[in-house]
Protein backbone atom coordinates (compact mmCIF):
# COMPACT_ATOMS: atom_id res chain seq x y z
CA UNK A 1 0.00 0.00 0.00
CA UNK A 2 1.61 3.62 -0.77
CA UNK A 3 2.40 5.80 1.80
CA UNK A 4 1.38 9.76 2.38
CA UNK A 5 3.08 11.86 4.36
CA UNK A 6 1.88 15.28 5.99
CA UNK A 7 4.83 16.66 7.93
CA UNK A 8 4.06 20.00 9.17
CA UNK A 9 4.92 22.89 12.17
CA UNK A 10 2.29 24.64 13.71
CA UNK A 11 3.04 27.89 16.58
CA UNK A 12 -0.66 29.03 16.90
CA UNK A 13 -3.01 26.39 14.86
CA UNK A 14 -3.47 27.83 11.41
CA UNK A 15 -1.12 25.70 9.67
CA UNK A 16 -2.47 22.58 11.80
CA UNK A 17 -5.99 22.91 10.42
CA UNK A 18 -5.04 23.02 6.86
CA UNK A 19 -2.29 19.63 7.47
CA UNK A 20 -5.69 17.77 9.17
CA UNK A 21 -7.51 18.90 6.19
CA UNK A 22 -4.74 17.76 4.03
CA UNK A 23 -4.82 14.53 6.14
CA UNK A 24 -8.41 14.06 5.72
CA UNK A 25 -8.74 14.37 1.74
CA UNK A 26 -5.81 11.33 1.36
CA UNK A 27 -7.68 9.01 4.04
CA UNK A 28 -10.87 9.22 1.97
CA UNK A 29 -9.09 7.06 -0.59
CA UNK A 30 -8.73 3.63 0.89
CA UNK A 31 -5.41 2.40 -1.09
CA UNK A 32 -3.28 4.53 0.69
CA UNK A 33 -1.94 4.52 4.08
CA UNK A 34 -1.80 8.45 6.03
CA UNK A 35 0.12 9.74 8.36
CA UNK A 36 0.37 12.94 10.18
CA UNK A 37 3.23 14.37 12.09
CA UNK A 38 4.94 17.03 13.87
CA UNK A 39 8.16 15.59 13.44
CA UNK A 40 10.31 12.37 11.95
CA UNK A 41 13.70 11.44 11.23
CA UNK A 42 15.50 12.37 7.69
CA UNK A 43 15.72 8.65 7.06
CA UNK A 44 11.74 8.35 7.41
CA UNK A 45 11.24 10.68 4.42
CA UNK A 46 12.48 7.53 2.02
CA UNK A 47 9.82 5.23 2.93
CA UNK A 48 7.29 7.34 2.03
CA UNK A 49 5.48 7.76 -1.64
CA UNK A 50 4.26 11.20 -1.04
CA UNK A 51 5.87 14.00 1.07
CA UNK A 52 3.51 16.91 1.90
CA UNK A 53 4.55 19.64 3.78
CA UNK A 54 3.19 22.13 5.98
CA UNK A 55 5.00 25.42 6.56
CA UNK A 56 3.98 28.55 8.40
CA UNK A 57 5.48 31.66 7.49
CA UNK A 58 8.14 33.03 10.57
CA UNK A 59 10.40 35.93 10.22
CA UNK A 60 9.97 35.35 5.79
CA UNK A 61 11.31 31.86 6.77
CA UNK A 62 10.29 28.41 7.10
CA UNK A 63 10.47 27.08 10.71
CA UNK A 64 14.10 25.53 11.34
CA UNK A 65 12.63 22.14 12.20
CA UNK A 66 11.53 22.06 8.23
CA UNK A 67 14.49 23.32 7.19
CA UNK A 68 16.48 21.11 9.14
CA UNK A 69 14.70 17.92 8.17
CA UNK A 70 15.79 18.92 4.61
CA UNK A 71 18.99 19.71 5.24
CA UNK A 72 19.74 16.03 7.04
CA UNK A 73 17.87 14.38 4.56
CA UNK A 74 20.57 16.11 1.51
CA UNK A 75 23.47 15.49 3.82
CA UNK A 76 22.41 12.10 4.34
CA UNK A 77 21.32 11.53 0.82
CA UNK A 78 18.09 10.29 1.42
CA UNK A 79 17.00 9.17 -2.12
CA UNK A 80 13.50 11.36 -2.38
CA UNK A 81 13.48 11.16 -6.85
CA UNK A 82 10.05 10.69 -8.09
CA UNK A 83 8.25 10.74 -5.14
CA UNK A 84 4.93 13.17 -4.98
CA UNK A 85 5.55 16.30 -3.26
CA UNK A 86 3.63 19.74 -2.32
CA UNK A 87 3.15 22.06 0.34
CA UNK A 88 1.14 24.54 2.10
CA UNK A 89 0.49 27.24 4.91
CA UNK A 90 -0.83 29.59 7.21
CA UNK A 91 1.11 33.25 6.88
CA UNK A 92 0.28 36.98 7.75
CA UNK A 93 1.99 39.07 5.30
CA UNK A 94 4.28 37.91 3.03
CA UNK A 95 4.07 33.77 3.08
CA UNK A 96 7.65 32.60 1.45
CA UNK A 97 8.15 29.45 3.65
CA UNK A 98 5.50 27.22 1.04
CA UNK A 99 7.08 28.44 -2.19
CA UNK A 100 10.68 27.97 -0.37
CA UNK A 101 9.64 24.56 0.46
CA UNK A 102 8.50 23.51 -3.16
CA UNK A 103 12.16 24.65 -4.26
CA UNK A 104 13.69 22.23 -1.74
CA UNK A 105 11.28 19.54 -3.02
CA UNK A 106 12.57 20.08 -6.74
CA UNK A 107 15.97 19.78 -5.58
CA UNK A 108 15.73 16.39 -4.71
CA UNK A 109 14.06 15.60 -8.12
CA UNK A 110 10.38 14.60 -6.61
CA UNK A 111 6.95 15.53 -8.30
CA UNK A 112 6.15 18.63 -7.18
CA UNK A 113 2.62 19.73 -7.02
CA UNK A 114 2.24 23.54 -7.09
CA UNK A 115 1.16 26.41 -6.42
CA UNK A 116 1.68 25.56 -2.13
CA UNK A 117 -2.00 26.29 -0.81
CA UNK A 118 -1.89 29.33 1.25
CA UNK A 119 -3.90 30.64 3.95
CA UNK A 120 -3.60 33.92 5.60
CA UNK A 121 -3.89 33.56 9.34
CA UNK A 122 -6.98 31.47 10.20
CA UNK A 123 -7.64 29.08 6.81
CA UNK A 124 -11.14 29.93 5.42
CA UNK A 125 -13.62 26.89 4.65
CA UNK A 126 -12.55 27.40 0.89
CA UNK A 127 -8.61 27.08 1.53
CA UNK A 128 -9.31 24.43 3.70
CA UNK A 129 -11.34 22.57 0.75
CA UNK A 130 -8.36 22.99 -1.39
CA UNK A 131 -6.52 21.38 1.39
CA UNK A 132 -8.52 18.31 1.06
CA UNK A 133 -8.73 18.51 -2.56
CA UNK A 134 -4.87 18.63 -2.37
CA UNK A 135 -4.80 15.32 -0.64
CA UNK A 136 -7.41 13.69 -2.84
CA UNK A 137 -5.24 14.75 -5.68
CA UNK A 138 -2.14 13.21 -4.13
CA UNK A 139 -3.60 9.94 -3.28
CA UNK A 140 -5.40 9.17 -6.36
CA UNK A 141 -1.60 9.99 -7.99
CA UNK A 142 -0.26 7.08 -5.73
CA UNK A 143 -3.67 4.69 -6.54
CA UNK A 144 -3.73 1.52 -8.75
C1 LIG B 1 7.20 36.45 15.46
C2 LIG B 1 6.36 36.29 14.21
C3 LIG B 1 6.94 36.51 12.97
C4 LIG B 1 6.17 36.36 11.80
N1 LIG B 1 6.75 36.61 10.60
C5 LIG B 1 6.02 36.52 9.45
C6 LIG B 1 6.60 36.81 8.18
O1 LIG B 1 7.78 37.13 8.05
N2 LIG B 1 5.80 36.72 7.08
C7 LIG B 1 4.47 36.35 7.17
O2 LIG B 1 3.81 36.25 6.14
N3 LIG B 1 3.90 36.08 8.35
C8 LIG B 1 4.63 36.15 9.50
N4 LIG B 1 4.06 35.87 10.71
C9 LIG B 1 2.63 35.48 10.77
C10 LIG B 1 2.44 33.94 10.84
O3 LIG B 1 2.93 33.32 9.69
C11 LIG B 1 0.94 33.66 11.01
O4 LIG B 1 0.54 34.06 12.31
C12 LIG B 1 0.55 32.22 10.76
O5 LIG B 1 -0.85 32.11 10.83
C13 LIG B 1 1.19 31.27 11.76
O6 LIG B 1 0.84 29.96 11.44
P1 LIG B 1 0.70 28.79 12.53
O7 LIG B 1 -0.54 29.10 13.36
O8 LIG B 1 0.53 27.55 11.75
O9 LIG B 1 1.96 28.81 13.36
C14 LIG B 1 4.80 36.01 11.88
C15 LIG B 1 4.22 35.78 13.16
C16 LIG B 1 4.99 35.92 14.32
C17 LIG B 1 4.33 35.67 15.64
Amino acid sequence: MSKVLVIYYSRSGNTEKMAKAVVEGAKSNQNVAVDLSYHVEAEELGSYDAIIVGTPTYRTQMPIEIKNLFEEASAKQINLKNKIGSAFGSYGWSGEAPQAVIEILKKFEMQVIEPPIRAKYNPDQKTLEACLELGKAVAQKLSP
